[in-house]
């Protein structure tokens, strides 16, 4: 594959993760780094519907979407590539992007010896901790939407990875200019979302969503 012709996967060690959609797969590369590699399967129709929103409406990819699968998937797969190039050249805390061809991705790997990192609501912490872990992610939320001028468009719990007391966002295949029509919808979806988790499952006393989203909008500079 031309991934390891440009020498950048040595190999496939085994399966992370197994979505309906996705597959996210251990690797090592030529120096004997740990890779993850994410590959994007053939998609259904429901997904194809379910992504649409997130392709129209950013002015970085036309309106016109591939009819065939393989090219949206390879679409997807850039697109998602793109938006982490963006965040982490933004200083946003994301896997760091190494690569992506066709319909894989290929990041930096959260974990250690093909172990992953636990997702955000895998861990358990001290209450101070996550205070902590919360406005760090608040941070990250803003810097994103005013550096790298993006919105994840599907953050929560289950997309931020946890690992040697740093957060890293993940999974950002859907992220959307904030100039996308519907990018404050999607913001505060996603703040919403973080909230939720902070606020009701883990007792965390927060200032509220509309007050975060005028400080990730820039509109006050202080929270
Ligand atoms: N860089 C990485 N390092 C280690 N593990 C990762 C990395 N990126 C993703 N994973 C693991 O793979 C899982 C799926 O990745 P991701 O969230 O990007 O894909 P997805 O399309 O949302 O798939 P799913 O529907 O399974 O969540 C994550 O929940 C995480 O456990
Ligand atoms: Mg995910």
């Amino acid at each position: 594959m031309a991934l390891v012709r440009k020498k950048v996967i040595y190999e496939l060690k085994g399966v992370v993760s197994a979505g309906k959609e996705s597959r996210v797969y251990w690797g090592k590369g030529f120096d004997g780094e740990d890779l993850a590699v994410k590959i994007y399967l053939t998609s259904s129709a429901e997904f194809r519907k379910g992504i649409i929103k997130y392709i129209r409406g950013d002015i970085r990819f036309d309106s016109y979407v591939p009819k065939s699968s393989k090219k949206l998937m390879a679409l997807w797969a850039r697109k998602e590539y793109k938006n982490y190039c963006l965040l982490a050249r933004a200083g946003v805390s994301v896997p760091q992007p190494i690569a992506q061809h066709q319909n894989i991705l290929v990041m930096e790997f959260i974990g250690e010896s093909g172990v992953r990192a636990p997702l955000l609501k895998e861990v358990e912490l001290s209450l101070s901790d996550y205070e902590g872990l919360f406005y760090a992610i608040l941070e990250d939320i803003r810097r994103a939407y005013l550096k790298a001028k993006l919105v994840h468009g599907d953050l929560s719990e289950y997309n931020v990875m946890v690992w040697q007391c740093r957060h890293y966002i993940i999974d950002v295949s859907q992220a959307v200019r904030n100039d996308h029509p519907n990018a404050h919808d999607f913001l505060m979806r996603d703040l919403r979302n973080i909230h939720k988790y902070f606020t009701k499952e883990l007792g965390l006393n927060i200032p509220p969503v509309n007050k975060l989203f005028e400080y990730v909008v820039g509109n006050v500079d202080n929270i």
